[in-house]
């Protein structure tokens, strides 16, 4: 890479960070409507920004959040790019246990803490730099690149399969790239070659018509919030095994290869469970923590309600419960036809004396990228030049609905690259990026254009 680009980079570290933290003051929260305005100016602002540097760029609209859509094509014959992120972010909550409000950027300890600072609008950023670096130095870049930030990712990104559908000709590409993901440890960046998939859902059981005394009543009919109890405790065996039935019959598994590499990785499970604070490691009998984490599907409970939850004692049998639950899959499940399987479990289950409602939501399946393949080569020499160290491959346990789509749709395979640490605090309070990983991030990213353009197009 061009020796002005690592100067200008150097140059505007600080206006870079500057400009970062004016795009995280905007709270653009997809899941809540009341932030429906701000999350159409954060979409303006990158919209706005691309356009300073030169690019051509537009918010495309969609029955929910707009698309910012940008590109530089002036490489013909050079291999196209498409860098895909989100604009949204997850809600700030709970407020009080940030130690600076979420949505005002403060570094601290050389960290820039904000929600949204890593997932994703910091690593998103990485790219945008790394591409004005090049325009403003050398003019031009090694290959053609198109953004695609969208604003719902953290909602399920429902409106993106119809989005790319429409655009497919127009978003044509080589590869995507992807900055939504971890290095696997301080000092070890790493390559993602597979995240799990996922399917949401809520299941409500109902009891008497309304909560009753219970004194008066309790005792002669089904306690709704027993039941779901019941129904839920059914869902695991003693090891840690999923009981819907037909679960596991499309798993793929891991290769042996696969589980000698993961045990290769330095992994200190009693450091992991102290900064989890978590007191015993806990899972499926037979696979290591990092594979469950990233290999083994899981089913787990994100909210469960029912009755009164208020100070003090209310003496009541609730008339309702409701559990929110979301399962993550591996390569091969289908998020369908599992989520299915699970409201039939839950039926089958559902006590005496007590009715039930099931509601679906959002579903992706896993991704599973060959570890092979030159693109992984092509960003690992250029993670390599930027951090310093070549990149392990891991996968990981989070799910980015999109990159299966991507295939399916415009027929190509996606590079996951983050520069992150999965000690950032995503969707938690103290979210946070590092700044030495937002510099080397722009750094690597100015390297791969140049690697991916040595990549032959197939
Ligand atoms: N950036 C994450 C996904 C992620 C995090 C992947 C860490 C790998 C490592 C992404 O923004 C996210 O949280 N996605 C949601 C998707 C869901 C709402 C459909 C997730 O995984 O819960
Ligand atoms: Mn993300």
């Amino acid at each position: 890479m061009d020796g002005q680009i690592s100067a200008y980079l150097k140059t505007h570290a600080e206006r870079f960070l500057g400009e970062l933290k004016d795009w995280l003051r905007i709270p653009t929260v997809s899941a809540d409507p009341a932030f429906h305005a701000d999350v159409l100016r954060g979409a303006e602002f990158l919209r706005s920004h691309f356009e300073t540097l030169g690019m051509t760029s537009r918010l495309v609209e969609t029955p929910g959040n707009p698309v910012v859509v940008a590109e530089w094509m002036g490489a013909p014959g050079a291999p196209t790019a498409l860098v895909y992120g989100h604009y949204d972010v997850q809600p700030p909550d709970p407020l009080d246990l940030w130690t600076t409000p979420a949505f005002e950027p403060t570094v601290r300890d050389g960290k820039l803490f904000a929600r949204g600072a890593t997932d994703d609008k910091g690593q998103v950023f990485t790219h945008v730099k790394s591409v004005e670096a090049w325009l403003k130095t050398v003019g031009r870049l090694p290959i053609n690149v198109r953004f695609v930030v969208e604003g719902e990712e953290e909602v399920g990104s429902e409106n993106l399969e119809d989005f790319l559908r429409r655009h497919r000709e127009e978003l044509a590409c080589d590869i995507a790239v992807v900055s939504d993901t971890s290095q696997y440890a301080p000092g070890i960046p790493a390559i993602t070659y597979g995240l799990r998939g996922i399917f949401a859902c809520e299941v409500t059981v109902f009891g008497p018509r309304k909560d009753l005394h219970s004194g008066v009543f309790g005792g002669s009919v089904a306690n709704p919030a027993f039941g779901l109890a019941r129904m839920l405790a059914k869902l695991h065996d003693e090891a840690g095994r999923i009981q819907v039935p037909g679960f596991y019959d499309d798993v793929l598994p891991l290769t042996t290869e696969e589980r000698e590499q993961f045990a290769g990785l330095p992994f200190d499970e009693t450091a992991y469970l102290s900064e989890l604070g978590a007191s015993a490691a806990v899972g499926e009998a037979g696979y290591s923590t990092l594979e469950r984490r990233w290999a083994r599907p899981t089913c787990e409970v994100n909210g469960l309600f029912s009755g009164y939850t208020g100070v003090g004692t209310k003496t009541i049998v609730p008339a309702r419960a409701t559990a929110k639950i979301t399962c993550r899959l591996v390569a091969n499940q289908d998020p369908k036809k599992l989520v299915e399987a699970l409201e039939r479990f839950l039926r089958a289950n559902l006590p005496t004396g007590l009715t039930m409602e099931f509601h679906t939501d959002h579903g992706a399946p896993a991704f599973l990228f060959h570890p092979d393949s030159p693109y992984i080569e092509a960003a690992g020499t250029a993670i390599e030049r930027a951090f310093g160290a070549r990149p392990v491959l891991i996968r990981e346990g989070g799910s980015i609905p999109v990159v299966t789509t991507f295939r399916q749709v415009l027929g190509v395979d996606t590079l996951l690259l983050g520069w992150g640490q999965n000690t950032d605090n995503l969707h938690s309070p103290d979210e946070h990026f590092s700044v030495a990983d937002f510099q080397r991030g722009i750094h690597a990213s100015a390297e791969l254009w140049e690697c991916l353009a040595s990549v032959p197009r197939s």
